[in-house]
């Protein structure tokens, strides 16, 4: 039919309001999807072939808005950190004893949903449990940590595909870090824990994670010592994380890039494991904004780089976000509103995923 027979038959100031409507609802989902409302941070990851994520809350199958939060993660994601549920005080809490139920649930929910496994962590010094502390001499220590490795890592063979094998053992300084399994064993307990891991399960990728370590700086560069001495000798290390918590200064890129860069020319695969872009707590739009603006700097340089295979925040949702209780004066670091929605930087991320999409299929 014509339009004007149309307009007609309904009335030209109806058509005219449909048309208004349509033309409208065209430009509001150019403007804030681009096309991309079909897609997710894991779809567009799938198809770019590498893993997005997040840090698994504790008890999240138990929680009251539980089913929106599971609804959120396996739409979003395809790789799951348990926040906490693999550290020692969870997993091994009495030394003859130890308690996989928790982790469990984590490694059920990401593998009945097909998302990848990264455990964390298996050598750390905070969240230890108590029986830990006491006087040891260093073949008991040495023995304690490699009981707990191969068994822990034995445990989920198969099922964690990535370890987080040593965490934080490098001091801000730039020196090895004075913790228990330092001071009693000494830096080797590093090497012997990559070999532990390694033999338990000699399909998973074994990382060393640390913070403060994404650019050019006396502890990154200890880091890149380390690691590269370990890939000297033979130790089974295949990657880094850098965790990237990091607040609304954001970083400077191009030592990010460089860094990256180093690291990856070891032959080593590279993850970011922990991101989260802290703001003040009185956040304007232009915070907001600018976190966005941060975020998508973050992935595209990561993008640029083909030896980095994931990308994890540290939980998703701000209202389960560490950061608050953890930096005073700071929060709503994550890319999901208290209430699931997403946020700028949500938005922000998708758009450097597309292009990069569109720009392998193009074969840039
Ligand atoms: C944090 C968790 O998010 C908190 O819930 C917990 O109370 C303390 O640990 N680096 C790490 C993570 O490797 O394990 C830490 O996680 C955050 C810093």
């Amino acid at each position: 039919m014509e339009l004007n027979k149309l307009s007609l038959k309904m009335g030209v100031k109806s058509v005219k309001k449909l048309l208004v409507a349509f033309l409208l609802s065209l430009l509001t989902l150019g403007l804030a999807s681009n096309g991309l409302e079909g897609e997710t941070l894991r779809s567009l990851a799938e198809k770019l072939g590498i893993y997005v994520g997040f840090a698994s809350i504790n008890n999240f199958w138990v929680l009251a808005d539980g089913s929106t939060y599971m609804e959120v993660a396996k739409r979003e994601f395809n790789i799951l950190t348990p926040e906490n549920h693999m550290k020692w005080d969870s997993i091994h809490p009495e030394r003859d004893r130890y308690d996989f139920s928790k982790a469990e649930r984590h490694v059920k929910f990401a593998l009945e949903n097909g998302m990848v496994v990264h455990g964390h962590t298996l050598v750390w010094h905070n969240q230890l449990p108590p029986w830990l502390n006491k006087e040891w001499t260093k073949e008991e220590l040495l023995q304690v940590l490699e009981e707990h490795i191969k068994t822990v890592v034995g445990y989920f063979k198969g099922k964690v595909k990535i370890w987080d094998v040593v965490n934080e053992a490098v001091s801000d300084a730039g020196r090895y870090r004075e913790t228990i399994w330092y001071k009693v064993i000494g830096p080797e307990y590093i090497e012997k824990a990559f070999i532990w891991a390694r033999e338990a399960d000699p399909d998973a990728t074994l990382i060393y994670n640390d913070y403060n370590i994404e650019t050019i700086n006396p502890k990154s560069n200890f880091v890149y010592q380390l690691v590269k001495e370990l890939k000297e000798k033979g130790v089974p290390i295949d990657g880094v994380g850098f965790q990237m918590h990091i607040d609304i200064n954001g970083i400077n890129y191009e030592s990010f890039r460089n860094n990256l860069k180093r690291f990856a020319d070891l032959g080593l695969k590279l993850y970011i494991t922990e991101m989260d872009v802290r703001i003040p707590k009185n956040a304007t739009q232009e915070h907001l904004q600018k976190q966005a603006e941060i975020y998508a700097k973050i992935f595209e340089i990561c993008l640029e780089n083909p030896a980095v295979e994931a990308i994890q925040f540290w939980g998703f949702t701000d209202k389960y976000s560490w950061v608050p209780g953890f930096f005073t004066g700071y929060d709503h670091a994550l890319i999901f509103d208290r209430d699931y929605n997403p946020k700028p930087a949500y938005f922000a991320i998708k758009q450097v995923l597309a292009k990069k999409l569109e720009e392998k299929l193009k074969g840039k």
